[in-house]
């Protein structure tokens, strides 16, 4: 919402912004002010009386390392041009833009800002969910969604749908990689926010975040590789390989996806 004063009028207008606004971009704040060493306030994840702090340098700010399982398997995996979805403070653009082109997109407008001053080239405000809008068919060889912000699909028709939009822009042969928590698997029960679903390989998470005076509640649908690959089926990707986290540790899993071929599909 945002309140002003109408001039001719003299009354109090409120407006509906679609967009993030100052007031429920907790992460996006946090990640701006820690780059700009103006942090003073911990970013904060809860669900009912739990709470967790979230170390932000450590999730977001770290370099790539390229000689790491997770960065071997990003770069055998991902080519340029590269569209990096939901980039956050621009962890991997930082890497990838020196090797090929890449664009970073966010919904929050402190996180490009922030990307644009830590030196990412190319940063966009763009809706991961309305990719078609804003780039042409064809644009891009690869697509990387890390930190499982597919969960915001919401449902498995979500999923499919948000398959088809990087299946728009990106080549015949393009590949992508996407990263989400995998309620099969490790210890998913000790996921801040995680809600069972009996139905085989979903689960729910919601997580209220704050920091200072802003809030934002995420509802996440957590997707199993198997209903991954369920929803990829009509979408033009195949699941090509997919690559847990030590299950004793974590429920994290990347997958790969890549194009069918004409033929196959
Ligand atoms: C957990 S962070 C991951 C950031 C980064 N990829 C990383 O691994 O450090 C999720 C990111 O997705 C972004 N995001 C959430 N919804 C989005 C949307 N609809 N379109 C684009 N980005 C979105 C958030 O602003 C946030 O930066």
């Amino acid at each position: 919402m945002r309140f002003g004063t109408d001039s001719h009028h003299g009354f109090i207008l409120v407006e509906a912004v679609s967009h993030s606004v100052a007031g429920d971009d907790p992460l996006g704040r946090a990640l701006s002010d820690y780059h700009r060493g103006e942090r003073e306030e911990p970013l904060v994840d809860r669900d009912g009386a739990e709470t967790r702090e979230q170390p932000v340098e450590r999730f977001y700010f770290g370099e790539f390392d390229p000689k790491s399982e997770r960065g071997e398997w990003l770069r055998a995996w991902l080519s340029g041009p590269l569209l990096d979805v939901g980039a956050g403070a621009g962890r991997d653009t930082l890497y990838f833009q020196d090797r090929f082109e890449t664009v970073a997109i966010d919904m929050s407008d402190h996180l490009v800002e922030t990307m644009r001053e830590r030196g990412v080239g190319d940063a966009r405000r763009v809706d991961m969910f309305a990719l078609r809008d804003a780039f042409e068919r064809d644009r891009f060889q690869s697509a990387l969604v890390w930190g499982t912000q597919i969960g915001l699909a919401g449902s498995m028709q979500g999923l499919q749908e948000f398959f088809g939009d990087p299946a728009f822009v990106t080549t015949p042969d393009a590949t992508a990689v996407v990263h989400g928590y995998d309620p099969e698997s490790g210890p998913i029960e000790e996921l801040l926010g995680y809600r069972p679903d009996p139905t085989p390989g979903l689960a729910y998470r919601v997580v209220h975040s704050t920091y200072e005076n802003d809030h934002q509640t995420l509802l996440f649908r957590l997707f199993s590789p198997d209903r991954l690959r369920e929803a990829a089926v009509g979408t033009g990707w195949e699941v090509a390989a997919v690559e847990h986290a030590p299950s004793e540790s974590s429920s994290s899993y990347y997958a790969a996806l890549r194009k069918l071929s004409s033929k196959q599909r």
